[in-house]
């Protein structure tokens, strides 16, 4: 059977023989064992429910032994042979060419090169799933194949419920992760209902099909690194960053260090996390012997060239000699994945890699007091370094909230962190208050010379925008030409022919109306998919990430991210996806975004214009709603341009009226 064959038959009629645990890839760590027993006959019960009964008998102690030796039953059996690998376009089977692009870009979330554990479909972040188990994956690709521009597909965690009729400017697909009854959205809560196969954690891209390597981040971490080492006094060329994560999105980091111009070190304690990034070249050199590496950071410090080293440890034993031999760090940060602290997200030290890896699944009571321990002695070294001048700030993985529920010294007397979100200090004020965001594409084609053409036409818009964009967002700008300058040479395309720029709404929408035209006009061979991080001006609430900088109390009501996704799905978008969970944990944010497909006619221009305009101006409209002077200025400078637009604007109470009253 040829792919198309394959894709289009779903559930094979013949049972796949097993599939041998390919110890070759990383997996998943083996998930807690949560269920009851009567809970486990329910888990298996459910999985066996995508097939036919004859097969029962031998599929059902299969599944049964999955549940046992990793917490969940992915149904390795059913993991397709072909590559998994975003292909052009054209050679996906598919009736609407909408579905084909959602295809292209599944398979991309689940390409070997790009996903962290793609055995057990996860994206990043550990848990960061696109489908649950590998039958949900097979019935997706089917219906996808099917389907016509008279239907949308429905997504629930990862479970394809069906198709229904629908319309041509309805979405294709309507996606949602991890949607839970408030008061069950404890992470418990998420490991009973995964390991049920009945929810799943989408993270941000993973399960909204929008990843796209760790390009995606090594932008917004430049700009962050960049954006904090003008914080500091002097020049950037020679300042040490130290941070730890060379996963999923953490992999980014020593790259985005380069760009920016300082030297690095990235701690990990995963040697396949460490040897894919080294191979990859998104990292220069790799130590596991402290004492030599220092040697090589001084000497690059010393001649001021920008390197990346990783530190092939724990970020703790790190931090620890630092402070111990009073080594000056600049800039400190951490990207463990710390929304998952029991699971794998974050490792104690004073245990190897396999000791946590056992003890987690085995004594999680155990596990739980070693993160602690450890994140709380994390604590006390970059307390150290940061008394002595390092600029030291949460890297969106909850690493202050986690910190501060194990007991760390984190807090200052107000009770509030001693460190500030990166969001606060950085990425809030000057990028998403004036609605400058991760927005995205990639060229089905495959080609790289469509990736250079688009490079090209978003380098010219962007040019001539600056020539008349006012003074407040003019080092935005100059950043985002900068960027996409460099961009080829960086080398960051990992899978699909992608690429990520920050842009205003202004800069989307003319970005992606050139496209569609160079598209029509054949300067571009095939279509594109257009797309943002759910990490963005309105796509998220997140009150220790992206709504952090949001200070009259609304940081902690979720009504902007699900106005975002209505929005977009009645005004063009291709898919729309919401989820719980991402980034910063379960229970902790809720997150949306979309995929939209120019593919050079006048409805997607249409589209486009429409859609792109309110998926970046309801965050904004927020954001100034809540007295944030940018968001107050960019809206403003929306309303003019666009007079339909009409925004509730606040007015600023006289704080010395209000102490008054208060007294
Ligand atoms: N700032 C942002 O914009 C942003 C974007 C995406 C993700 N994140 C957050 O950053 C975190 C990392 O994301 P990811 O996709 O890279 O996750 P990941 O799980 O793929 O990578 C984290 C890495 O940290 C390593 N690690 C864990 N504990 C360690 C320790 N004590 N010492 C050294 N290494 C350790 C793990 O082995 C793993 O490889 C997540 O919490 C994610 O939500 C932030």
């Amino acid at each position: 059977m040829d792919f198309k064959q394959q894709i289009l038959q779903g559930i094979p009629s013949e049972l796949p023989s097993p599939k041998p645990y390919d110890t070759a890839v990383s997996h998943a760590p083996k998930r807690k064992d949560i269920l009851t027993q009567e809970e486990k006959r329910l888990a298996l019960c459910n999985a066996l429910r995508y097939f036919k009964p004859e097969w029962h008998a031998i599929l059902a102690p299969e599944f049964a032994q999955e549940l046992k030796d990793y917490g969940r039953i992915y149904m390795y059996r059913f993991r397709p042979d072909y590559t998994m690998v975003a292909r052009p376009i054209e050679e996906y089977p598919a009736k609407s060419q909408q579905a084909a692009a959602i295809m292209l870009m599944i398979q991309n979330n689940l390409d070997y090169a790009v996903a962290q554990h793609p055995h057990e479909l996860i994206t990043y972040g550990g848990n960061g799933a696109v489908f649950q188990n590998w039958a949900q994956y097979l019935l997706t690709m089917q219906y996808l194949a099917t389907m016509t521009e008279e239907q949308t597909l429905v997504m629930y965690s990862g479970h394809p419920l069906g198709l229904f009729p629908s319309h041509k400017e309805a979405p294709r697909v309507v996606v949602t992760n991890g949607m839970v009854i408030p008061n069950y959205s404890k992470p418990d809560d998420w490991e009973r209902f995964n390991a049920l196969g009945v929810s799943q954690y989408g993270q941000m891209t993973a399960g909204s099909y929008m990843y796209i390597g760790p390009q995606g981040i090594v932008h917004g971490t430049t700009i962050t690194v960049l954006n904090a080492g003008r914080m500091l006094k002097g020049k950037i060329a020679g300042k040490l960053f130290i941070t730890a994560g060379l996963g999923g999105m953490s992999g980014a980091q020593p790259k985005a260090g380069n760009i920016a111009g300082v030297v690095s070190i990235t701690a990990e304690v995963n040697p396949a996390a460490t040897y894919k990034r080294h191979t990859q070249g998104w990292v220069d050199e790799v130590f596991s012997n402290l004492e030599e590496l220092f040697v090589k950071v001084k000497k690059a410090q010393t001649q001021k060239i920008a390197r990346s080293f990783a530190y092939a440890g724990n970020i703790v034993d790190l931090w620890e000699y630092c402070a111990k031999h009073n080594i000056h760090v600049d800039l400190g940060s951490d990207q463990t994945s710390l929304h998952n602290p029991w699971a794998g997200g974050y490792y104690p030290v004073g245990y190897s890699f396999e000791e946590s890896n056992k003890m987690m699944a085995e004594q999680p009571e155990q596990f739980r007091a070693a993160v602690q321990e450890s994140l709380r002695r994390h604590v006390t070294a970059v307390n150290q370094l940061a008394e002595k001048g390092m600029y030291f700030f949460d890297y969106g993985n909850a690493f202050l909230l986690e910190s501060s529920r194990a007991g760390a010294n984190i807090l200052k007397p107000d009770g509030k962190f001693k460190y500030p979100s990166y969001v606060q200090d950085i990425m809030g004020p000057m990028c998403f208050d004036y609605g400058f965001g991760p927005f995205r594409w990639v060229c089905t084609s495959g080609k790289p010379e469509d990736l250079d053409m688009s490079d090209q036409i978003a380098m010219e818009v962007l040019q001539k925008m600056s020539e008349t964009s006012p003074q407040e967002i003019s080092q935005q700008m100059r950043d985002n030409i900068t960027w996409i300058k460099g961009a080829k040479e960086n080398r960051l395309v990992v899978g699909s022919q992608a690429r990520i720029l920050y842009a205003d709404a202004e800069g989307r929408i003319k970005i992606a109306a050139a496209f569609n035209q160079a598209i029509k006009e054949g300067k571009i061979s095939a279509p594109i998919v257009l797309g943002r991080d759910h990490h963005d001006v309105s796509g998220t609430d997140s009150p220790y990430r992206e709504t952090s900088n949001i200070y009259d109390g609304s940081s902690f009501t979720a009504d902007m991210a699900i106005h975002n996704v209505i929005g977009d799905s009645f005004r063009g978008a291709t898919w729309v996806s919401i989820h719980n969970g991402g980034g910063v944990g379960w229970g902790e944010v809720i997150n949306g975004g979309f995929g939209m497909l120019l593919d050079g006619s006048e409805d997607a221009n249409r589209r486009l214009k429409n859609m792109l305009f309110w998926d970046v101006n309801n965050g904004i409209s927020r954001r100034a709603w809540a007295r944030n002077n940018e968001a107050i200025f960019a809206i403003k400078r929306a309303m003019n341009e666009n007079p339909s637009l009409k925004v509730t604007l606040p007015n600023f109470a006289d704080t010395v009226l209000v102490d008054e009253v208060m007294k």
